[in-house]
């Protein structure tokens, strides 16, 4: 096996964490969709701490946390012991319901991640938490370690934090990650397309409805908001001109696992402007469909880390994220991304 060189902290064992660490302790994983980003492959990429603020997690070996409740993820792989236990973490937004929730405070937090000598810390908590994400992002600084944002809150799309990653010589990504073929994908490649072919986009909409925590989360009025309005932003950055659209979770339904099911509507104007509709849905796992994604952010995020390219990079966050300070074309930030990190 390669040497593992990229050590990761995971913060949030939930069902994202736990198909990430189950493709790091899987023999196989079929599906890889770049086997080499920056020189390193999967193998790379070591565990070294994981946080969460879940009792039924802290203390557990993160081989049993990533498959203990309220997770639904699904179970891809047996993941043997890893001898990583998962510490608490620190908690400065209200939490989710149904967690029965241990934390400490910054200080202590910040001691245990230092001890685990990360070179990435990987947020992976709840959308909404705009304060202990921000709280993570300053104790990765103190940390000396670079920064990914997955979730929805404001971290490197935000000038202030980013400087200060820049100016301590780290890296820092996001926000809210960009799901390999989830209704945000799908939805700008179909307008992206429709485009192509001289359609006049003039009007879609996409509604997504799924089971798993973060869903259960997204309902809660305000983050629905927050969360719809980056997507919606992001698909009508796709088209050049302005139609109308909307785009984000609906509903929540428990027996769906982590899945998650997102229609679509789409009308536009042809020939004569005669009309052209879409009418369609996509089945996806989200777990699953951060996969990939994480996997190539976490690789090239190591790259830039030892190439000395510091602060928010802007083809990571333009390939692996949603939330950006400026719009890109989803095939033309793929293509710019492997550009910089294929090698
Ligand atoms: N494909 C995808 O699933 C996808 C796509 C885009 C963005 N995201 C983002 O990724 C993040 C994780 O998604 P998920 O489905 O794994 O969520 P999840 O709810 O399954 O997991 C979140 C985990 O974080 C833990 N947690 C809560 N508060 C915490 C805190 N203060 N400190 C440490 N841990 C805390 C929870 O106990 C849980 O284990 C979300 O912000 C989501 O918006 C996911």
């Amino acid at each position: 096996m390669a040497k593992r060189s990229i050590r990761i902290a995971i913060i949030g064992v939930g069902n994202v964490a736990s198909v990430f660490v189950q493709s790091l302790y899987s023999p196989k994983v079929g599906g890889i969709w770049h086997p080499k980003i920056g020189g390193f492959s999967r193998d790379n990429i070591e565990l070294v701490s994981s946080f969460d603020i879940d009792k039924k997690k802290i203390g557990k070996d993160l081989s049993e946390a990533i498959f203990a409740p309220p997770n639904v993820g699904l179970k891809f792989a047996n993941v043997k012991k890893i001898g990583i236990e998962v510490q608490p973490g620190i908690l400065l937004d209200d939490i989710p319901k149904h967690l029965a929730v241990d934390a400490v405070g910054t200080e202590n937090f910040t001691d245990l991640l230092k001890q685990s000598k990360p070179d990435i810390a990987l947020n992976l908590i709840p959308s909404g938490m705009q304060d202990t994400s921000s709280e993570y992002a300053a104790a990765a600084i103190h940390s000396k370690c670079s920064f990914i944002n997955a979730t929805p809150a404001s971290i490197a799309t935000d000038k202030s934090i980013s400087t200060k990653f820049a100016s301590s010589k780290l890296v820092v990504v996001g926000d809210d990650l960009m799901s390999q073929f989830g209704g945000t994908a799908f939805h700008k490649g179909i307008l992206d397309f429709m485009n192509s072919r001289g359609l006049k986009i003039e009007k879609s909409y996409q509604l997504d409805v799924g089971g798993g925590n973060e869903t259960l989360n997204t309902i809660n009025e305000d983050v629905k908001i927050a969360k719809r309005d980056i997507k919606t932003e992001t698909i009508a950055e796709e088209i050049p001109y302005k139609f109308k659209t909307t785009a984000g979770t609906t509903d929540y339904v428990d027996y769906m696992g982590n899945n998650r099911t997102s229609y679509f509507w789409i009308v536009a104007k042809s020939f004569f402007d005669s009309e052209v509709k879409i009418d369609v849905y996509l089945r996806t796992n989200d777990g699953a469909n951060a996969g990939n994604v994480l996997l190539d952010v976490v690789r090239a995020v190591a790259k830039s880390q030892k190439g000395h390219h510091y602060g928010a990079q802007r083809e990571i966050c333009d390939y692996g994220f949603k939330k950006l300070p400026k719009p890109v074309l989803l095939h033309h930030a793929h293509a710019e991304f492997l550009k910089k990190y294929s090698k």
